[in-house]
């Protein structure tokens, strides 16, 4: 196989054209029959009810190329039952795991080309998505559904030299409210936090840490990433997450969950009050697309809290056994990696 020529070690995390992308239609009660594509615009009624009315889910899962040269997704089942959970709070027909599946692997197997070395540290991005396609006019829910998966090799989220990025604490917006649909992927979750990040962004943070609806008092997450902070002291470091009816359930944090225990550290998820980021020894952002970021500082009203310019030794615990599973250099002992051949 001749790879694309790209130069993979400094490759942004953004959108690089790639050969082919596939999409399935859901019509009259089932879904239709793979297509594989090579452009990437779509066709749409103008009522289709995912430009209206916010019947838009996506997800986002990577894959590695291993050391031993395998080309391997990380855990995608469970971005398929993500997407599921999605497409039942919005009224949506969701592909059947299997479909979702094939349409990861056939996308990935088609564009091997544009799956980054192993050397490189970068990774093959795929973006699923389930629109409402059919034309409505009056809230209901579409009859009828696109689902499609496109792929692009990404280097780092978070841009620039340094290793640890800033954060700040946002209390003029809520990213999600409690009955609503903040636990699932939903497209609108993420236009309604965008005016937070640009914001923040233009005061020189990479993020901004969303607070809970109801008493803008707890730690959500961040605009793209859970979050984590560590606690030590007496006995074993802590690893603590914030437990939330409104955050995305991350695939990395729940990984991390795991992980922590094996690697020798306490777990807590449980509601963590904002100002208990004074109390934490380091911090961290993660998600597919950041992995671990480690958080260098966060502001919240004025003050700054300040972890250091290097990432702590528990983040860095983690990230090296959380990459190491994923790029095959530690054993795949949960059974996280599924082989594409
Ligand atoms: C709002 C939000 N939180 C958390 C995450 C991290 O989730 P995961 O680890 O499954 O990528 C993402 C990315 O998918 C996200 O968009």
């Amino acid at each position: 196989m001749d790879r694309a020529p790209l130069d993979w070690k400094s490759l942004p995390f953004g959108l690089t054209p790639t050969d082919f992308n596939v999409v399935y239609r859901w019509r009259e009660g089932q879904w239709g029959p793979k297509e594989v594509r090579t452009s990437f615009d779509l066709t749409l009624p103008m009522a289709a009810t995912a430009l209206h009315y916010g019947q838009a889910i996506f997800e986002g899962l990577k894959a590695f190329e291993t050391r031993d040269g395998r080309t391997v997704l990380f855990r995608p089942r469970d971005n398929a039952e993500r997407m599921l959970r999605g497409a039942k709070k919005l009224l949506m027909e969701a592909p059947p795991a299997e479909l979702f599946l094939e349409a990861c692997e056939e996308v990935t197997r088609l564009n091997r080309r544009f799956v980054p070395p192993f050397e490189s540290g970068a990774a093959f991005y795929l973006r699923p998505f389930l629109i409402g396609s059919g034309a409505v006019l009056g809230v209901k829910p579409s009859n009828e559904y696109l689902f499609g998966v496109f792929g692009t090799p990404v280097g780092p989220y978070f841009k620039g030299d340094k290793k640890t990025i800033r954060l700040r604490v946002d209390e003029e917006v809520h990213r999600a409210a409690p009955l609503g649909v903040g636990d699932v992927k939903a497209a609108g979750n993420y236009a309604a936090g965008m005016r937070a990040v640009a914001s923040a962004q233009a005061d020189g943070f990479d993020n901004v840490i969303y607070l809970d609806a109801r008493e803008t008092r707890f730690i959500d997450e961040t605009g793209a990433t859970n979050f984590y902070g560590v606690l030590t002291g007496d006995g074993r470091p802590r690893y603590v997450t914030p437990k939330s009816r409104t955050i995305l359930e991350s695939i990395t944090n729940k990984s991390l969950l795991v992980l922590a225990p094996e690697l020798g550290f306490e777990v807590e998820h449980r509601p963590v009050e904002v100002s208990e980021i004074r109390r934490f020894s380091e911090a961290g952002a993660v998600g597919t697309a950041a992995v671990i970021a480690p958080v260098g500082s966060i502001s919240w009203r004025g003050e700054t809290t300040t972890y250091g310019s290097e990432p702590g030794p528990v983040t860095l615990r983690l990230y090296d056994e959380l990459t190491g599973i994923q790029r095959g250099l530690v054993p795949d002992r949960h059974n996280w990696l599924h082989e594409i051949r």
